[in-house]
Order: structure tokens, then sequence, then C-alpha cells
């Protein structure tokens, strides 16, 4: 889809404490990758706890045109019968990847190695974001790329027709290159190499080996060196989706800063490059636990505790930047309920999100009463204390769900309502969102309503 339609104004006030169990949808990383390799594989996979949001509808929506079958048959679950690595068709019409930097990116590795063409394009978010990142290894492999100044979308894409293997240094800390990279290199010969200086979410390595590549991980002086054998014959199968860490952010932090709070929140993934966030929390005071350990579709998962909590600020590692870089907007709500300073390095990356989200969090922090630092690495919150934040401004969207939820959540405990021009986006990974914070308590309405 292009748009969001018409923009959905939405204000939350504070409420009563969060009390209750909060089940977040599936992973987002995960339900992309389970579409796409589903897809590449032969035979039917079968996809529990599939994550309903825009953004892997969209993703469902490429992978049939690019061939493949794919059904939902429930709340959740999904089959995709797959049409083989290399088998991909060439699709009659544009890709529409809406507001999904990870839909396209991976996508676009996926097809960069057969001798196919496809049009991608994207919603007004994604059409500014940069692609070069994607074009450039994959035209290592062979591929061509023709899109907007500065490497925008649409962008059309020739797929290789005899492509060669790469070995590729990621130059940015991004799971979305290493990834596309990577399922390039499954339809070209011999191996593919990826080397990441900074690890990022290791989902793709995950999941490729669970069905069926010989890919592996070596420790490094020069980083994680990640080695692919291409043209493997992928084999369907099972996917149980975890529930989504960045999701879960939104009612954890919630829970920390609304007095009296206590929630659960079950079976989510605690995969060590993703569970930045909740180190951070705990390292600021959070009263958070972490019960019933287990595995669950490949990954470790946990059954969340949270209590509100009196939080103090800290300096956020910059090393941590990879394994929470979607949730500093929502930890930057909760450093504004700090007592303290709470400072965030080696946050660049943040600047070519669905939209510049230090300039987007800076800005509605600002409108809302919090004093804030920025430079173009860095963001720096004055905490104003568990009872402190005024509030009573609108922060203002660009069509990214994450500044929408996080301002949300400013309003709970805030003095006055906070307010967002535009909360449609919620819909590309949570659309449960508003129903779930009601179910905890919460008070958001729309202004249609
Ligand atoms: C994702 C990788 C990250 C993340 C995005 C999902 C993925 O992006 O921000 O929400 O599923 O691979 P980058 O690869 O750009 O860091």
């Amino acid at each position: 889809m292009s748009g969001h339609g018409t923009p959905i104004k939405m204000t939350s006030r504070a409420c009563g404490p969060l009390k209750g169990t909060a089940e977040v949808p599936g992973d987002k990383s995960i339900s992309h990758r389970a579409l796409i390799l589903g897809a590449l594989s032969v035979g039917e996979t079968k996809i529990t706890g599939l994550l309903e949001g825009e953004d892997v509808l969209d993703t469902a929506k490429a992978m049939r045109a690019f061939g493949a079958e794919v059904t939902q048959h429930g709340p959740g679950s999904w089959s995709v019968h797959g049409v083989g690595v290399g088998g991909f068709a060439e699709p009659e019409d544009v890709i529409d990847c809406g507001n999904s930097g990870t839909g396209v990116r991976l996508i676009m590795g996926a097809m960069a190695t057969s001798p196919i063409v496809a049009t991608f394009t994207g919603d007004g978010s994604l059409r500014k974001r940069p692609m070069g990142r994607v074009t450039d290894p994959i035209r290592l492999f062979g591929a061509q790329a023709f899109g907007r100044h500065g490497g925008r979308l649409p962008m059309t894409i020739l797929g290789a027709p005899s492509p060669a293997p790469v070995r590729y240094a990621t130059p940015m800390a991004s799971a979305q290159v290493k990834s596309a990279v990577l399922l390039a290199g499954l339809n070209a010969p011999g191996q593919t190499v990826v080397i990441e200086k900074t690890p990022t979410r290791d989902h793709t390595e995950r999941m490729l080996r669970g069905f069926g590549a010989e890919i592996t991980t070596e420790v490094t002086e020069q980083g994680h060196v990640i080695t692919l054998q291409g043209q493997p014959e992928l084999k369907a199968q099972e996917v149980a989706v975890p529930r989504d860490p960045s999701s879960a952010a939104f009612p954890v932090c919630a829970a920390l800063i609304v007095p009296g709070s206590e929630i659960v929140v079950p079976g989510v993934s605690q995969n060590p490059t993703r569970n930045g966030i909740f180190i951070t929390l705990r390292e600021m005071g959070a009263d958070l636990t972490f019960e019933n350990e287990r595995e669950e579709g490949g990954e470790p998962v946990a059954d969340l505790r949270v209590r509100y909590s009196k939080l103090h600020g800290i300096d956020v590692p910059a090393e941590r930047a990879s394994a929470q870089i979607d949730e500093y907007p929502v930890l930057s709500v909760v450093a504004a309920f700090a007592e303290g300073v709470t400072r965030m390095p080696g946050v660049h990356e943040l600047r070519v999100k669905e939209s510049d989200r230090i300039d987007a969090m800076a800005r509605g922090l600002e409108a809302n009463g919090i004093k804030i630092e920025e430079d173009e690495d860095t963001l720096i919150v004055h905490g104003c204390g568990p009872e402190g934040v005024p509030g009573g401004g609108t922060a203002v969207t660009h069509l990214d769900h994450r500044i929408a939820m996080s301002f949300m959540v400013l309003g709970m405990a805030a003095q006055q309502p906070v307010s967002v021009d535009d909360g449609s986006p919620i819909a590309t990974s949570f659309p449960i969102f508003e129903d779930l914070m009601a179910g905890l308590g919460a008070e958001i309405v729309r202004a249609d309503r």
C-alpha cells in the first residue's frame, strides 16, 4: 500500500495502574523471513503466530507476485507453498512494500540472483529511505539497479543471469543489509561471505539453518564472519513465531512509568541480538523479571513480569545500539520519567529508519516540555522524575509507527494529555496496540471517536 489513508489523530491521557497480561503480536523480523524463506523452499511451510501487520501482509503479497502460494488459514496461521531457490517468477506488476524497509530490502536481495526484473516502491516514508546499502552489494553478484536520485524508490532491479558469489563487509550495522546479501547468496554458486563488525539480529542465519542451508558464523578479530554455501535445497518448515520484543517494549515501558502497574508479557523473544532494551531498563532500576525461560521456534523466550519502578538516568553503552535499535524512541520516553540524565550515544542509524527518529523524538519530547540535547549520533534526555513530565504537546509521527506508540506511552503518565498527529502507521507493526493497551487500563482516544 502506498499510504496510510486519512491521518488519525490520537490522544493518550494519564490513567490508573496498568494490570493484566499483554499478548503482543508475533515478531516482525521473523514473520518477514518466514514468508520469504517459505517462498524459497520446496514444499509447504506452515507458520503460526505470524504478525498480521501491514508490513508483513505486504511481504505476503510480494511473495505471491514472485510465484509462491501464500494462504491464511486462521489468525496468525499461514502456509506458503514455495518455488525453491532460484524459482522466483517475474512479477507482473510493481511490488509495493508499503512502509517496510525490511520487506523491500530482503526481497530485493532474494530476487537479485534470479534472471528476472522487478520494480519496487513504497509509501512516502519508504520512498525517502536509502536503498544504496542493498544495491551496492547486490551489484557485486551481477544484478543491476535503477532507482531515483540518491538510491531511492521506486527502483527496478535486473537480477543477475549468472551470479557470482560475494564476500562483503557490511559498512553499517544492519541486519537488513546482511540478510539481503545472504538471501542473494542462496542462488549463487559457491560460498557467499558476510562480515559484520558489529553483530546485528541473527534471525536470517538461524532460520536459514533451520530450513536446511549450510551456514556458519565465526567470531574473529574482524567481527562475525558468516559463510553460506550457495544453491542449497531449502526444505519447508513449521515456524512458530515468538512474540516481538520490540512490540513488548511498549506495554513494558508503559507499566514502568504508570504508578501502581504490574503486567505480564508472555512468550517474548529473548534473542541476545534483540534484548538490549530489557538490560537497559534494568540498569535504570526497572523491576523487570524473566519467568519460564524456555525455547520456542528456535528462539529463547521468557514471560516478562514488570512492575512500576522509580527509574534513574544512565549512560547507555553505544555497543548495545544494534541489540535495541528499534527501542530508542520508547526508551527516550522512559528516560523522561527518570531522575537525572540518560545519554544514548551510537544511534546515528536512527536517522534512516521509518523517520529520522532522533529528530522526531527530540521535537516531540520538546513539545511536551522535556529538555533534550542531540547531535548526529547521540540523543540525551534530561529526566523530569516520575511525576514531573509536563505533556500537553502534539508530536509529529512522519509515518513512523514507533514514534506514534512512544508518544502514546508518554501520555499515560504525563501531567497533561499527549497527542500525535497521525497514529495510522501503528497498524504496520502492532495492529492491536490500542485494544491491548486499553485492556490493561490505558486511555487512548482517537479524535474521530
Ligand atoms: C530489521 C533490522 C533493523 C531494524 C528493523 C528490522 C530486520 O534495521 O531496525 O526494524 O528485520 O532485519 P537495519 O537493518 O536497518 O538496522
